[in-house]
């Protein structure tokens, strides 16, 4: 008989601290890069209800962790328990990512670059990118002041529903960043004219997300062929906003190589090792995800 398993007495702990978690494809993520790459690593998801993340926090510092993810409805709650954060977190207020250096507990957000290095597979630039974000909530919060404060892009829109809150955004990412980004409603006439010059459309609301597979944000008449088209959507693997963008002839991309990026640069924090993509393929994810 031999008695193996990839989690030993001295593994390192990593986890994923959210309220569900039970959803996540992280933990499968996460612990077959370890497996594969022979890591001294596991990670375990951590449901934790709201009024415990002090508690949670208290045991990652007092114990054999060496970091962790942190998702909804955690992102913003978390900053105040982190000893250091990166200027992106700071700027954003989010933190996706925990891990220690020099015994402090860090906290940075990953979003972002798993956002742009999905782009720039596309073979899609930032430089001189006219861009509208698609949502006013808290991813498109992250992505735009990662945007204005990081890459060259000539324009950013923000467009949604609510007039006040997409306002809101657009003036946020000002003051942090410096960069004047512009705000539309969905039901303004300008939406026409800014879509016309858009070359990175991002969708960031969860609208056409399963179950809601048939609803989109936007016409399809705002299409415009050539146009990059993301959605941070996984499920279904094409939504109709992306079939509609594709069909108008865009190229066009889902969330799925987001979520798969965001999560290697944060195992890169804890372990200092680089996962390589080719240990995910992608048709190997979206099986986790679409069963
Ligand atoms: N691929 C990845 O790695 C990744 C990472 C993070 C998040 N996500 C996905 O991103 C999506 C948004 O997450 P979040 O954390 O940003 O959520 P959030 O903070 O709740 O924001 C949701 C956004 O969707 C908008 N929205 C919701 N229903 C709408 C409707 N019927 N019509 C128009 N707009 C509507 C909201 O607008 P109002 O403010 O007007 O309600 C808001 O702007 C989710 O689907 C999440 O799974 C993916």
């Amino acid at each position: 008989m031999s008695i193996n398993s990839f989690i030993k007495g001295n593994s390192k702990l990593t986890a994923l601290l959210g309220y569900p978690v039970s959803h996540s494809i992280s933990p499968q993520i996460h612990n077959h890069a370890f497996e594969q790459l022979n890591l001294p690593y596991v990670y375990i998801p951590f449901a934790v209800p709201p009024p415990n993340l002090y508690s949670a926090i208290y045991a990652l510092r007092n114990s054999t962790f060496t970091g962790a993810n942190v998702t909804i409805p955690h992102k913003s709650a978390v900053v105040p328990y982190c000893d250091r954060i990166s200027a992106l977190s700071q700027a954003t207020g989010t933190v996706n990512t925990l891990y220690f250096e020099d015994g402090l507990l860090c906290g940075t957000t990953t979003d972002s670059i798993g956002f742009k290095r999905s782009i720039e597979q596309m073979g899609a630039s930032f430089q001189g990118s006219h861009i509208v974000i698609l949502g006013n909530g808290g991813t498109a919060r992250t992505l735009a002041i990662a945007l204005a404060l990081e890459q060259p892009i000539a324009s950013l829109v923000i467009a949604g529903r609510n007039p006040a809150k997409i306002r809101t955004l657009a003036d946020e990412v000002l003051k942090v960043s410096g960069f004047n980004a512009e705000y539309v409603a969905f039901n303004d006439s300008q939406l026409e004219a800014v879509m016309s010059r858009c070359t990175i459309l991002v969708n960031t609301t969860s609208v056409g997300m399963y179950p809601d597979i048939d609803s989109t944000p936007i016409g399809k008449k705002h299409f415009h062929q050539g146009t990059v088209v993301f959605d941070v959507i996984y499920n279904p693997r094409e939504t109709r906003f992306l079939r509609e963008a594709r069909e108008a002839g865009c190229r066009t991309q889902n969330g799925l190589k987001m979520l798969l990026y965001q999560g290697l640069a944060s195992s890169k924090l804890w372990t200092g090792v680089e996962v390589p993509e080719e240990l995910f393929p992608i048709d190997d994810l979206e099986k986790l995800i679409l069963k």
